[in-house]
């Protein structure tokens, strides 16, 4: 069993309806972290449901990889985690606890369980049991704004075998606003005797070093400031070692570009794809649920308001390929003018 702290400690968070295996395989690409599947109900895991096993869509190839599952009920926990051992292609099951989706949360999982330490020590414990890869949890530092639930968390984590825990420095009814509170996130470190992950607004290499450095945390996990940059992972590595960033250009890219939108609509065409009853047709379908990437892959690119107003109409593979390409011809700036002001 490979331990958490033995991966390199710049992890791509999950992110429902981004980390798929199409993202995550360009990623891999770069970075060597941990990277997380998109959120999965345990139940629909137990039921052999088609669309849960294609969210925890994995090969033994991409690793390590965390399985994200969310529920309630510590047996039906334990009982996916232990199907998804079977898989082989796991690294890790990770257990959601933060999710503030009303979906989730009214089934009593996901940020529900802050409410509620107890039960997540109960989930843990159940799932270590079941299996023997790690477990660890991603939590929230409470649920009401002001209202501090981490150190009762930490607490039942660590007595219920976790390998983990998962903090995003945000509370849950803040939902993506507002800052991270990384001091308090660098206090639980400090009090911590299982590893402690810091989450919440890193947008940059630099800021993820920064972060791994100023508040001791274990490892540093990445998410929307990872849409459109597959490189942040790497890129932090490298200034980590204290080596030099490589140089890159439009052609990289759009080379990852390209790449990824072929993963994803070969990862489409694998599976039967529904909405409304009518059969989707995968190129179509991949065109689509790319274009949330795509905005952030041009972000901040020349034209960019004119590209954004075309957004809406691309619904084909090959469109947004000629799109992708016309854009990047039009560049004028050298892409090391652009690139270091991504997400400042
Ligand atoms: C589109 C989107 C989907 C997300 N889905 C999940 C999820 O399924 N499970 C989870 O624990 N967190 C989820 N998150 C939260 C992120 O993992 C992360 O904790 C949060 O965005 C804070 O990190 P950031 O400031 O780097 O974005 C999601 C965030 C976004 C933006």
């Amino acid at each position: 069993m490979q331990k958490i702290t033995s991966i390199a400690p710049f992890w791509l968070a999950p992110m429902a309806g981004y980390t798929d295996q199409a993202m995550r395989k360009v990623f891999r690409r770069f970075g060597t972290g941990l990277f997380y599947t998109e959120v999965t109900v345990a139940q629909g895991i137990i039921r052999n449901a088609v669309p849960s096993w294609h969210l925890l869509a994995c090969d033994r190839d991409e690793q390590p990889v965390a399985g994200h599952i969310y529920g309630a009920d510590p047996a039906a926990m334990a009982a996916a985690a232990q199907m998804m051992e079977a898989k082989g292609c796991f690294a890790a099951i990770d257990i959601n606890c933060g999710c503030p989706v009303r979906k989730i949360v009214s089934k009593g999982a996901g940020a529900a369980l802050i409410r509620d330490p107890m039960q997540i020590g109960a989930i843990v414990e159940a799932v270590t049991s079941a299996v023997t890869i790690p477990v660890t949890v991603k939590t929230r530092i409470g649920y009401d704004f002001g209202k501090v639930q981490i150190m009762e968390i930490l607490k039942h984590v660590e007595n219920s075998g976790a390998a983990g825990l998962v903090i995003h420095g945000r509370y849950a009814d803040q939902h993506h606003k507002g800052n991270a509170d990384w001091n308090l996130i660098a206090t639980v470190k400090e009090r911590a005797s299982v590893p402690i992950i810091g989450n919440g607004g890193i947008k940059t290499a630099e800021q993820a070093v920064d972060a791994l450095h100023t508040y001791g945390v274990d490892a540093v996990m990445v998410a929307r400031g990872a849409v459109g940059n597959p490189w942040i992972l790497s890129d932090a590595e490298t200034l980590l070692h204290n080596d030099v960033i490589p140089d890159r250009d439009y052609a990289d890219l759009r080379e990852v570009v390209h790449l990824h939108l072929d993963a994803l609509l070969a990862l489409k065409q694998k599976g039967r794809l529904w909405r409304r009853r009518t059969l989707v047709d995968a190129d179509r379908a991949a065109a689509l649920q790319f274009r949330c990437h795509l905005i952030q892959y041009l972000a901040g690119l020349e034209h960019w308001a004119d590209m954004r107003r075309r957004f809406s109409t691309l619904s084909s593979c090959d469109e947004v390929r000629a799109m992708v390409d016309t854009v990047i011809a039009r560049q004028t700036r050298p892409w090391s003018e652009l690139y270091p002001l991504r997400g400042s």
